[in-house]
């Protein structure tokens, strides 16, 4: 079974995706965040940095893009290309309001002529040098019932992996999936398809699976994962227990990264509080030992909490 980890911005950057394969490894695909190219340059040098080769030295990294204008794409594609990727992905389910506003992410669904003629140019340029183009998409903008018409849009070009989350862009991450639609791809879709939503836990896999009447096989995990990051290995079938070794060995490696690059004190401690706001889950009955990370000022008041309470 492959297993793919969410592109997740903020958070499943090369100093999370460096740690994460050091310490558990199993996944087959890490996405990155996404590059926004502008006018002005391809990718800014944050965005560059992150996926420099030499940043991901090891691991499958896909880069992603977010634009709707083709040229923009082709001059963040080519530079990527360069770096010596050969898989690209298509971001066309961001719904955040600055985004869709522009035309970008989910944003870009429902302008199904400008989203062929896209389309068209970037396939067409993605030919000759060999590179593969999946798509990340959410079903709609306003509605499900668009996914009918995207489906027949991207069955007319070589999608190299069609990831599904299944939600319109005003469900943003929260209630239930539809599911339905995933299967409607699953008997429509010419690309190979990827499911991605709401898996938290291994049976949060079976149950689809039973609902679907099929293993699901790559699947895309992202908070589920990063809450529980044993959650891989699980579904893989290596472990059903959450080990809290390397847990403490992943927040050790993120925590002195952090350390070595940010200050003051409050900017690596914003960063760990973004963790612990998904590795909670984990320490149920802690809920006071939260509270104080979430209040921590300094480090050394953070560290007696993780280190006297919670990673002992
Ligand atoms: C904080 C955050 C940042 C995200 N950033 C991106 C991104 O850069 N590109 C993208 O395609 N999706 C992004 N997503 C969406 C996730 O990749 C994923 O589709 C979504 O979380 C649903 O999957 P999950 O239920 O397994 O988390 C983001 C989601 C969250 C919560």
């Amino acid at each position: 079974m492959k297993i793919y980890l969410a592109p997740l911005e903020g958070i499943t950057n090369h100093i999370y995706r460096n740690a994460y394969s050091k310490i558990y490894g199993n996944i087959d695909k890490y996405f990155a965040p996404f590059i926004s190219p502008s006018e002005k340059a391809p990718m800014t040098p944050r965005e560059r940095r992150d996926v420099d080769p030499e940043n991901n030295n090891g691991i499958y990294m896909v880069p992603q893009i977010l634009t709707c204008r083709s040229d923009l794409f082709i001059e963040a594609a080519k530079e990527l290309h360069d770096m010596g990727y050969k898989e690209i992905d298509l971001n066309l389910g961001c719904p955040s309001g600055t985004v869709c506003a522009k035309g970008k992410g989910a944003g870009f669904l429902p302008e199904t002529l400008a989203l062929q003629r896209f389309l068209d140019d970037i396939y067409s340029y993605a030919g000759e040098p060999g590179i593969q183009i999946s798509i990340k998409t959410r079903l709609g903008f306003y509605d499900p019932d668009e996914f009918y018409d995207l489906v027949d849009i991207f069955n007319t070009f070589p999608v190299s992996e069609l990831i599904v989350h299944p939600r319109i862009r005003g469900d943003f991450y929260k209630g239930d999936t539809r599911k339905e639609y995933f299967a409607y791809a699953l008997e429509h879709s010419n690309a190979p398809l990827v499911y991605n939503g709401n898996i938290f836990a291994s049976k949060d896999y079976e149950e689809l699976t039973t609902l679907l009447h099929k293993d699901l096989d790559p699947v895309m995990l992202g908070r589920g994962l990063i809450s529980d990051p044993s959650l891989a290995d699980k579904l893989k079938g290596y472990t059903t227990e959450t080990d809290l070794i390397k847990l403490r060995r992943l927040h050790d490696t993120l925590y002195n990264e952090f350390k070595e690059i940010m200050s003051p004190d409050i900017n690596i401690l914003h960063k760990m509080r973004e963790l612990w706001s998904y590795w909670q889950v984990l320490f149920v009955g802690h809920e006071r030992d939260i509270k104080r990370i979430i209040k921590a000022k300094k480090c050394s008041e953070y560290e007696d909490v993780v280190y006297h309470s919670l990673l002992t």
